[in-house]
């Protein structure tokens, strides 16, 4: 090794080299390059290798297609005119302000005057433009809107899965909640004059148990 470096300065005597001066060269030398590496090491282990799990990626990019079906139904008429931030329920495929003044109240179900179930009984009406109904119609409570109409997807999803927003459900619960709720079911028969989601509610539930295996991940 030596050699290389005497090679560089033809004007220098051999015989005036300490036994370790190339030692010292090559460190010095090398130093910077050797601390660079053992400094990014760490970070290119911690910041790369996430990325570098395909099985991961896929398995988030089928979720996240999943949901983007999903949400075309969570956006819909029939859920947004329940599912929104206002003081009050909306109504039709247009979701127009509800007629009548009635407002969401505390528990969702109304003004003290006014209860959704004073009008929406257990089944639709059959008169044009009567009130639908299922058992307890009524607004999610105004502590917990779940309110979906003008929210990003991004959080829809986050908003769905939290359990301090959606009255402490887990994703086995939300997923019995859109199978099996009658509210929920509502929506596939609405009455006349109104348009069901864009989805079969089969292939919603489907699309909603694709993106729980799938481990339910949320846009960005
Ligand atoms: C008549 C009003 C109404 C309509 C219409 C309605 N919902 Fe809801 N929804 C509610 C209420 C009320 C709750 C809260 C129930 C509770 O926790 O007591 C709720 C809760 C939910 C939840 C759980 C909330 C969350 O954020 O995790 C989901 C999921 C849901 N609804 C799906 C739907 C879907 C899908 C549709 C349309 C097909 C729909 N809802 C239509 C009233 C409605
Ligand atoms: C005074 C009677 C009355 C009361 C009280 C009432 N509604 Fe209605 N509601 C109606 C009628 C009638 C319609 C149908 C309007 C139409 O189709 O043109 C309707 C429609 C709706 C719709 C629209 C359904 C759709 O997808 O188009 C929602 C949602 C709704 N009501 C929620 C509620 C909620 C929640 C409450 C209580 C906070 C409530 N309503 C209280 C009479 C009432």
């Amino acid at each position: 090794m030596p050699l290389r470096y005497l090679s560089e300065d033809p004007q220098r005597d051999p015989s005036s080299f300490r036994h370790d001066e190339g030692k010292a060269m090559i460190w010095s030398r090398n130093a910077p390059r050797l601390l660079l590496a053992i400094i990014s090491f760490p970070l290119i282990a911690l910041g790369l290798s996430p990325r570098r799990n395909p099985e991961r990626d896929q398995k988030r990019a089928q979720s996240l297609s999943a949901f983007n079906q999903i949400v075309l139904v969570l956006e819909s008429p029939r859920c947004v005119n329940c599912h929104t931030n206002l003081d009050a329920p909306l109504q039709g495929d247009d979701g127009l302000l509800h007629d009548m003044n009635v407002k969401r109240g505390i528990d969702g179900r109304g003004t003290p005057a006014m209860r959704c179930t004073n009008c929406h009984q257990l089944s639709n009406s059959d008169i044009d433009h009567g009130p639908p109904g299922v058992s307890d119609w009524r607004l999610p409570p105004a502590s917990e809107r779940m309110a979906w109409k003008g929210v990003s997807v991004g959080n829809v999803c986050r908003g769905l899965k939290d359990p301090s927003q959606n009255r402490n459900r887990n994703l086995n619960d939300l997923l019995q909640h859109v199978t099996n709720d009658p509210i929920v079911l509502w929506g596939w028969a609405p009455g006349s004059g109104r348009t069901p989601p864009p989805l079969s509610h089969a292939d919603f539930v489907l699309q909603f148990r694709l993106w729980i295996e799938t481990s339910a991940a949320c846009p960005d």
